[in-house]
């Protein structure tokens, strides 16, 4: 494996806002693979697609062209970038997440990005579908309070009628079907250094991860 970090943990674990840090610091290239099941979840609205129709799932997944350009992320020729960090979208990338054909379909994509190597790949399997081999796995946890906190902060900037009580429903769910989906589930593996952010500072947890380095 040629430098591959990946971090997984649940939504509002800071996975993002840390893994750009740390690639910063390391001069590494990012990978956030949630914005890949975002992106499909963004096509599969746009096609008013049933998301529980694998036939139709699996042509979406045929036709789709992603690319990611610096922080930029694209479907087909559209910039994504702002639309798929909305509520609506991140519930329906949770659920179109747990169907094996999309899986399936972003596997490769994935590998490619990673073996170029001098990356930090974060999301809820890298470490245990997409990398198992890399050499430093982490996982990132927080309380369920202390992660819909966050994503309420992250939510408001774009609805101002987010609720947090609503956001804790939300986040409680979307663990629940990430966690018990039967295709690569969010799961922290043996192998990878389990580090609970509740009550650290962001530059606390990116210490604590550049420590554990290999
Ligand atoms: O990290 P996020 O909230 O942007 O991810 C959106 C959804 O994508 C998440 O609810 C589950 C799915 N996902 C996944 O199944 N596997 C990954 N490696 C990353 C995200």
């Amino acid at each position: 494996m040629k430098n591959v970090i990946t971090i997984d943990g649940p939504s509002g674990s800071g996975k993002g806002t840390i893994s750009k840090l740390l690639a910063g610091k390391l001069g590494y290239n990012y990978l956030d693979t949630g914005a890949l099941y975002r992106a499909v979840a963004w096509k599969v609205r746009e096609e008013k697609t049933d998301p529980d129709n694998e036939e139709a799932l699996k042509r979406i997944m045929e036709d789709i062209k992603i690319t990611i350009n610096g922080d930029r992320i694209f479907v087909d020729r559209t910039d994504v970038s702002a639309d798929i960090r909305t509520a609506e979208i991140g519930e329906l990338s949770s659920r179109v997440s747990a169907k094996p054909v999309v899986r399936a379909g972003l596997f490769s994509l994935q590998r490619e990005m990673g073996l170029k190597g001098n990356v930090v790949i974060e999301g809820r399997d890298t470490g245990t579908a997409i990398f198992p081999e890399a050499e430093n796995k982490f996982y990132l946890d927080a309380s369920l309070e202390e992660r819909a906190r966050r994503r309420y902060r992250e939510l408001t900037l774009l609805d101002p009628e987010a609720s947090i009580s609503q956001t804790i429903e939300d986040i409680r769910n979307r663990d629940a079907r990430d966690s018990s989906r039967e295709s690569s589930p969010l799961k922290k593996a043996d192998d990878m250094i389990y580090i609970d952010s509740t009550h650290l500072r962001i530059d606390e947890v990116v210490a604590k991860i550049l420590d554990h380095l290999k």
